[in-house]
């Protein structure tokens, strides 16, 4: 008996060590931590019970048959983070480069059905040389399990992807159908097609960083949510965005206390607002100073800057926050805004996740780069995405809202439930300029003197502004719920979403379908 034991103990410090001392070695001087020191760092301390530690690959071609490690180049196993249950996936680059054949990926499927039935979040720490080159077409089956997997955890339970190596090839769409990717800075990188096969291909000269590093994913694909300096920082943002979830889609997102007054006042936000309603301002500093303390966690910070994206809390509860942002593009809807935002209402909505949106937008972006780029089809997702959400959706109109952009920002008529605007707000067609011009086109033509007509412009909008571009209109029709002073914005949100913690899923009556089809 003690013999088996002593050769279990043996099996298992094989086991722990991977592809060996070397490869660690190896690893660490990349400036990248080992798959088992990144779960060490990601679970609750000795909270992970290991799944297929003895699972090998089975391949015999090209001597692989000498060449095999246990566990087949993958950690995977249930744990604690932050006291709650999750599956963890963490790619071992230590044996063959992480690469993912038959066995590799049957284990990483094993792990994912765990937490479909489970009700768990899967976190991803991918860092891996792609199909197992070796094992062939087992290797590409294997993807496709793995895709396949994604998509029916979909809006189930979270699934969170870290970037810490290479992920290149068509192991990429792993990453991209889960919910949030997380790239590590100099050490990641995602792409289809290698620098090598570019340049074959279309001759264009371009490193690993430039074409698929953390840096372009965040500012230019949209494709990372967070980048990060380390192993280290991107296991603490997993954590953080984790705390703002439910395990799955029919639980209620945890309620996290901060200690921060539920009905404070906020009086600087009554200056907010510049007098000039051309005159950009920071968004930022309405969201930040409207949430709890400290509690704004922001998804996408470099991509689509003229709308904010992100996770924040009210009196502890989670909510999910979408913004515009006047510094940027004067917060215009355009096609990369609208992807950002329809992507991440819908996120909010499958976990329950109430909808705080602030709106300050002048409209659809202008132009044929967009109209040729497809804005229809890109701001049609915003429309959609508010429509269908069934969780509470609060709106606070700050300034502008103007037109379709209206419509879409979580508007009364997608179904909002709780909608104020701040006495700044302008509620109208259109801009007032651009409003003046139509309406009084003739009596404008009529002058002749560019000075005299500049003048006449200029009263007939401050006449439009007046009747028009304000919140009371809106209001008079019950549009808008409420008009509050900006300094009590925090006090009404909070008890808004208080009142509608309650919320049942309450839609028009609509013929049952099998899925609608929302823009894509
Ligand atoms: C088998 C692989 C491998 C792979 C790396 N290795 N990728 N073995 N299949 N796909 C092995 C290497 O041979 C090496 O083995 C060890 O892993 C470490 O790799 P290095 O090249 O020494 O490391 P590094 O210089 O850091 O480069 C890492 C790398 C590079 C960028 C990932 O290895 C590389 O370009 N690999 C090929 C990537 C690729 O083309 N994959 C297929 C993508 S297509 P030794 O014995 O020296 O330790 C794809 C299709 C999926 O994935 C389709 C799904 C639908």
């Amino acid at each position: 008996m003690s013999s088996k034991i002593e050769e279990l103990k043996k099996l298992y410090e094989q086991a722990l060590l991977g592809g060996g001392k070397e490869a660690i070695d190896a690893q660490h001087s990349r400036g990248k931590l080992t798959a088992r020191e990144r779960v060490e760092l990601l679970v609750d301390s000795e909270s992970f019970l290991e799944l297929d530690i003895f699972v090998r690959h089975r391949t015999t071609e090209f001597g692989m048959d000498k060449r095999w490690v246990w566990g087949d180049a993958v950690v995977t196993g249930l744990a604690r983070i932050g006291g709650r249950r999750a599956v963890v996936i963490a790619q071992d680059f230590t044996f063959m480069g992480g690469s993912l054949g038959e066995m590799h990926a049957a284990k990483i499927v094993k792990a994912m059905q765990t937490a479909i039935s489970q009700g768990i979040p899967i976190v991803f720490l991918n860092d891996s040389g792609g199909a197992r080159i070796q094992e062939g077409v087992d290797s590409l089956r294997g993807y496709g399990d793995i895709f396949y997997m994604n998509v029916m955890a979909s809006g189930i339970v979270p699934q969170i992807a870290a970037i810490m190596g290479p992920c290149a090839g068509g192991a990429v769409y792993s990453p991209a159908l889960m919910d949030f990717v997380v790239m590590v800075k100099k050490t990641s990188f995602m792409f289809i097609t290698g620098p090598r096969v570019v340049r074959a291909a279309i001759g264009e000269v371009v490193d690993e960083q430039q074409l698929g590093g953390p840096e372009v994913h965040a500012a230019k694909s949209g494709q990372a949510d967070f980048i990060v300096e380390d192993d280290k920082e991107a296991i603490a943002v997993i954590k953080k965005l984790l705390s703002y979830l439910p395990s799955n889609n029919m639980e209620d997102p945890p309620v996290v206390r901060t200690g921060d007054l539920p009905d404070r006042d906020i009086p600087e936000l009554d200056g907010v607002v510049p007098e000039d309603p051309n005159a950009a301002y920071d968004m930022y500093k309405i969201v930040d100073s409207v949430l709890d303390v400290g509690s704004f966690l922001e998804v996408k910070t470099q991509w689509a800057r003229n709308a904010i994206t992100g996770f924040g809390r009210l009196d502890g509860r989670s909510v999910c926050i979408i913004a515009n942002q006047p510094n940027y593009l004067a917060g215009v809807l355009d096609i990369d805004s609208s992807d950002k935002i329809a992507e991440h209402v819908r996120f909010c909505d499958a976990f329950n996740i109430p909808i705080v949106t602030f709106v300050d937008v002048p409209g659809y972006m202008p132009g044929t780069k967009q109209e040729h780029g497809g804005i229809i089809r890109h701001g049609a997702k915003v429309l959609y995405a508010y429509s269908e959400a069934t969780v509470p959706k609060l709106t606070i109109i700050v300034r502008k809202a103007y037109g379709g952009a209206y419509i879409a920002m979580g508007s009364k008529h997608l179904g909002a439930d709780f909608v104020a605007a701040w006495p700044t707000a302008e509620i109208a067609v259109m801009g007032p300029e651009g409003a003046a011009e139509i309406i009084w086109r003739r009596e404008l033509e009529a002058v002749k003197d560019p000075q005299e007509r500049a003048k006449l412009l200029a009263k007939f909008t401050e006449e439009y502004r007046s009747k028009f571009a304000n919140p009371y209109v809106a209001a008079s029709r019950g549009y808008v719920d409420s008009v509050i002073q900006p300094r009590n914005t925090r006090r009404v949100l909070t008890k808004a979403l208080e009142i509608l913690s309650t919320k049942r899923e309450v839609r028009i009556w609509v013929p049952p379908k099998k899925h609608g089809l929302t823009p894509i």
